[in-house]
This record gives C-alpha cells, structure tokens and sequence, in this order.
C-alpha cells in the first residue's frame, strides 16, 4: 500500500475509510504521536444524509454511504464491530499521554461505552459529558425533544493530565448546534460548532500537538487544530466532506492537498497472465500502470476485485426501512441501493464502481484487454461529467423530483428540508 500523492508531513487531509488510513499511519510511525483522537463517526440513526453541492446546486446523496448507513440500521452488531476496530488503532496511534474523545448519542452511546471500556480499560474513563444544545430539542413533535450528545473521555494511560485550566462541567449549555451555526455553517449535515471543538482541543491538548479527527466531515476540527496552532491528520470516506474541507481550510490560506490510501502494484498477484487479488483496496489506476510496466501491451485477465468487507452486496434490489427515531412516526420506505451487474464483486465508493464500469464494460466476461491510456480518458470524462455525483438525470415535477441514478435506478425524491432548518435530508422512495 502507498499513499498517494507522496506523504511528508503531520498535517494532512486523506480521503478513505479511516480503518486503512488509521493502519497505514500506525506502519507509517504515527504509532504512539497522537495527543488527542477525536471520533464522530455515524451515529446509527438511520437517517440518510445528503448534501448540497455548490457545483451541481443540487443534493447529492453518496450510496455506498446510504447502503452502509441501512445495513447498520438493522445489524447494530456490525456497526459496533466496525467501531471496534477503530477504536482498537485508534489506541496504537495515541501517546502515552493521549486521550480519545467519543462524539455519540443516546441510540448507541450506551453500547460504545462497553466497547471503549474494554479497549481502554474502565480505570481509563475519565469522564463523560453531556453536550446539552443550547438552542433547544431538534425534534419537536417527539414525545422526548432530542436535546443532547454524547462525548466520553478516554485516557491512553495514567501519563494523561489534565491541560486547560479551567475545570469544565460535565454538561456543557452554551454552546448550540446546527440552527445556531450562522456565518460557520457549511450546510454539512452534520456539521459540529468550532466552540465545541476548541473546547474539546483547549482541555486536551497544548499548542504544538499532533490531533486526529478521523471523521472529519466538513473539516471543523482542522481548521480549529489549524487556528490553535495544533498539528492535525484528519480523514473522511465522503468526497463532498473532503471538498467541504478543503474549501474550509483554504479560508485560513492553507492548500490541503488529498492524500489516498492505494493499492500498490503487487507482483505476488501475478500468475502467467493473471492478475488476481483479494483486497479492501480497489484496483486502481497505480496497479494498472504496474501490470503495464511489468507485461507491456500483453493481453491479461484480471481476476476478482473482491475487496471489502464494508458493503455486502445480498440479492435483493432494495430494502425495508423503517424510521422509527423520535419524532417520525413508523413508517416503512423501500430503499434502493446499488447493484452490481455481475458476481462477486464488492465497492466502496461510487468512484471505484464507475471506474470498474468504464474498464470493463461486461463483467460477466473476467477477460479484458486493458487499453491504459483510453481508459484513463474515459474515467476523466466521466469524472467531469458526472461531478463526483451518482445521479445521472433529474427530472422535477411539483411536488417531488425524479432521479435516475448511474446504474439506471429510479427514485422518487421528496424534500425533507423544513422552513427554519438548516441542514439538509432526503429520504428516498424506491420507484416501480
Ligand atoms: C458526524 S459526521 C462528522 C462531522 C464533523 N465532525 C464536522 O464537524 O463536520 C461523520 C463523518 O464520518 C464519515 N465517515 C463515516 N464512516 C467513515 C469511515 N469508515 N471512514 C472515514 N469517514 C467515515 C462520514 O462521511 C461523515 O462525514
């Protein structure tokens, strides 16, 4: 595996899933560096987001994401399983002194507190705060208004002491939440205050640090890390969370250039003239030029991309979903989610499945001659045409918009966004 492009130094933005990332940095000798890991990962609700896309003016919906939110709404095993794992290196990356600070709600909280209890040890609990919004419950029909998150402190070690100088409560009132976000808000959806990051960095943290946010988003803890003179690496699976980032951060001056995870051209996975592999990483682009270097214009067959665990592609087309958070009453949608047009093959972003399209056209076949150079054409066009967006054509009507997606799926689309809020979610029903 390398990083791409070429990595030198402690502040940096990278696009993946953070399990590989968090890995790759630990092989890379950020084992042990990291002061403080801020996690606010997904919290299971079951809400699917979207988000506004200045380029397209339009929402955009990113599926391998809406797929996962779904399997985890219903397998919460997976869910916390895939936490575990991060958390677990998450721990190899903290210091000695360092301290992980969990971002998390009432659905799940409870749950992820044994997991960290048992990662961490219980002694290493420090705290638990309760973040009360101040600006009041976000669902007000519910029969509980959702008035709180959820942060657990977790020290490393004994070697942790306590930083700022003031002694915080442990319900914080005064800082709100999205409605309250004015001139900062980003329209992310999930989007934290900058006082609640700099409250978290000013009681963990000392100027100079090194701070992971490993679920950055829309880049509000760079930026607060940039502005407090902290060092900071931070990740996000999302592409609109990576541009929201860099956007964010270029009005501070700071260029943030993209870093990936990628799969390095492997010759073990050649055989004669196949190319086979099993791996979370998808063949990319670096492997191809490899293949081309070691073989020439030779003909192979390229075998497999069977790569991540994250995405189960089961049989069916779509799945029951059913809200059933506070406020909604239960209701039942069919959720589509993409399918692929062959066995066996798994992605885990719609950049790799587009590109898998490109370059293989039938993948029934498993036997491609690769044309390098058109190929890297098409996937740029592509890529300019479809703006990192998985929905090809939109068509609105009065009341609601219809969607027909990249795969050919079509969607009835009705706006969730109400007078007053800010942030921005769809629900999608399946169409015929
Ligand atoms: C609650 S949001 C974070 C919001 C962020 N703190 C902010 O202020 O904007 C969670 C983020 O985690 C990202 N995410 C979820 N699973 C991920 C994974 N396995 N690897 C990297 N990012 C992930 C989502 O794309 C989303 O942007």
């Amino acid at each position: 595996m390398v990083i791409q492009p070429e990595w030198s130094s402690s502040c940096g933005l990278f696009y993946g899933d953070n399990l590989l990332i968090m890995q790759e940095l630990k092989k890379q000798g950020y084992e042990g560096q990291f002061s403080m890991i801020y996690f606010d990962g997904p919290f299971n609700s079951g809400w699917v987001f979207s988000s506004y896309s200045e380029e397209l003016k339009e929402e955009i919906v990113d599926p391998w994401n809406e797929w996962k939110t779904i399997r985890n709404f219903f397998n919460p095993g997976d869910y916390r399983n895939d936490y575990r794992k991060r958390i677990e290196v998450a721990k190899h990356l903290l210091a000695d002194e360092g301290i992980l600070v969990f971002h998390t709600s009432q659905k799940e909280g409870h749950y992820l507190k044994v997991i960290l209890d048992e990662v961490f040890g219980e002694r290493q609990f420090l705290g638990e705060v309760v973040w009360k919004f101040a600006n009041g419950p976000v669902y007000q029909k519910a029969q509980f208004g959702l008035n709180h998150e959820t942060l657990f402190f977790y020290a490393k070690s004994e070697a942790f002491t306590k930083k700022a100088e003031k002694c915080y409560s442990s319900v914080w009132d005064d800082i709100g939440t999205y409605d309250d976000m004015q001139a900062e808000n980003t329209y992310y959806a999930t989007q934290k205050p900058e006082k609640l990051i700099e409250r978290i960095l000013d009681m963990t943290t000392e100027a100079g640090a090194l701070v992971g946010d490993f679920y950055c988003g829309s880049g509000t803890l760079p930026l607060v890390a940039q502005k407090m003179n902290r060092r900071w690496i931070a990740s996000d699976n999302s592409r609109i969370a990576i541009q929201t980032a860099v956007k964010r951060l270029s009005t501070l001056g700071i260029e943030a250039s993209v870093h990936q995870i990628i799969e390095d051209f492997n010759l073990e996975y050649l055989q004669e003239k196949e190319y086979t592999k099993r791996s979370e990483i998808p063949f990319s682009l670096y492997e191809l030029k490899g293949l081309k270097r070691e073989l020439g214009d030779v003909p192979i067959k390229i075998n497999a991309f069977d790569y991540t665990d994250d995405i189960d592609l089961i049989g069916d087309h779509s799945v029951v979903y059913q809200f059933i958070m506070p406020g909604r009453s239960c209701k039942s949608s069919r959720v589509p989610r993409p399918v692929p047009a062959g066995d066996g093959l798994r992605v885990s972003a719609p950049f790799e499945w587009i590109y898998f399209h490109l370059k293989h056209g039938k993948i029934e076949e498993y036997n491609y001659h690769v044309d390098q150079g058109e190929m890297e054409d098409r996937v740029k066009r592509s890529l300019l045409r479809l703006n990192g967006n998985w929905i090809k054509e939109k068509k609105r009507y009065d009341h609601y918009e219809r969607w027909i997606d990249i795969f050919g799926h079509s969607y009835v689309v009705r706006k969730e966004r109400k007078e007053g809020e800010n942030w921005a979610r769809q629900l999608l029903l399946l169409e015929g």
